[in-house]
């Protein structure tokens, strides 16, 4: 099965990666690829990589796990890295990854001789149906994170939902909340759904996949629609940087953010309480919050005082329905 974009295609497999060389060899003429990984998944999944591609030369460059390797200095040392192992403007580099390296091997890819073919093969649920479409890579600094990108197409996406079988707990269900969340901005089915069980199916993975394609399809670029995707993210990345990055996974301080901004809808009318109450209940079934939950108003001064959300006035996600979300611009005092 395959979803289409305009620029390539995302193929949706469960065969232990049976197809990937014959996909490869459809936009690869060469016989060297370099895939950038990280230490936990290379231990993983390199040897069935090469299994599945006995026709390529592989070469590994390998990071650590975690945030931190967004950074200048991995990039620097991936790109040293390859390099030294001779790499070439018209070899192929793969993603093989998190959204960690996802957006690390596609900035890579973006920036290195102008750039290389890359694909992205992701290995969370959160890449899955997140990180991986769409096309932004970046790094973060010291300053805040994703500060420095670009847009970058893969040549192809490749998801096997068979990778979630190693995933710890905690990350599946960062990638989850990211799928509840495409729920609730575009697609009820999807939401309805997941209230209902923990493991997702290869269905649900698709039509997440789906919300994220018909946003990103909208805009591109990044200027309006794609807004759509930050419900639950204004409050969500406060929460992030007030505890430094450290105390939450992205996926748990947006599902406190979407529960503050179904709070704020509510308040304002737009939204109605038994949805808070059913989304509450859920995220709390999935232990992806715990009450106490955590309070607006210690996260307004981290909002008010990013400058970024304040251009021309706060464009805050609210949703009506499931399935309905819509761009609300805040006035001074409705926070
Ligand atoms: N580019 C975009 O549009 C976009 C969108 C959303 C998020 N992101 C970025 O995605 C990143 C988060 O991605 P993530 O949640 O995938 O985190 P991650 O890449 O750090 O992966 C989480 C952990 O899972 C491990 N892992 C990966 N696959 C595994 C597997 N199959 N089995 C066992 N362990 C595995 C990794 O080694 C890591 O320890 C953030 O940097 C965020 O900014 C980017």
């Amino acid at each position: 099965m395959f979803i289409k974009m305009p620029d390539y295609d995302i193929y949706i497999e469960n065969q232990g990666l049976k197809d990937l060389q014959g996909h490869i060899q459809s936009v690869y003429h060469g016989h060297v690829i370099y895939v950038i990984t990280d230490e936990h998944v290379e231990k993983l999944y390199a040897g069935k990589l090469k299994e599945a591609l006995p026709n390529f030369q592989l070469f590994f460059v390998v990071v650590k796990p975690g945030e931190h390797s967004k950074s200048f200095e991995t990039y620097q040392q991936v790109i040293h890295e390859l390099i030294e192992k001779k790499i070439k403007r018209d070899h192929l580099i793969i993603a093989l990854g998190g959204g960690v390296v996802g957006d690390l091997a596609g900035f890579v890819s973006a920036s290195l001789y102008r750039g290389i073919a890359f694909i992205q093969i992701p290995t969370t649920l959160l890449a899955m149906v997140d990180s991986s479409i769409g096309g932004k890579v970046g790094i973060d600094l010291p300053e805040g994170k994703n500060l420095v990108g670009a847009f970058y197409n893969p040549k192809f996406v490749y998801v096997d939902p068979t990778f979630l079988d190693t995933l710890e707990p905690r990350d599946y269900r960062n990638g989850l909340a990211e799928m509840i969340k495409a729920g609730l901005i575009g697609d009820k089915k999807l939401y309805h759904d997941l209230l209902d069980h923990e493991k997702v199916s290869e269905d649900e993975i698709i039509m997440a996949i789906q919300v994220k394609r018909s946003v990103v399809l909208l805009d591109p670029y990044d200027h309006k629609e794609r807004m759509y995707l930050n419900f639950g993210h204004t409050y969500g990345h406060a929460i992030e940087k007030k505890f430094n990055y450290e105390t939450y996974l992205h996926g748990e301080a947006v599902s406190y953010g979407m529960l503050l901004a179904l709070e704020l809808g509510v308040k304002l009318g737009e939204t109605h309480q038994a949805l808070y109450n059913e989304v509450k209940e859920l995220l709390i079934k999935r232990n992806l919050v715990k009450e106490p939950l955590l309070k607006a108003e210690d996260f307004r001064d981290f909002i008010m005082n990013d400058k970024k959300n304040l251009k021309d006035g706060l464009h805050f996600i609210l949703v009506s329905k499931p399935g309905e979300a819509n761009i609300h611009i805040l006035k001074v005092g409705e926070l």
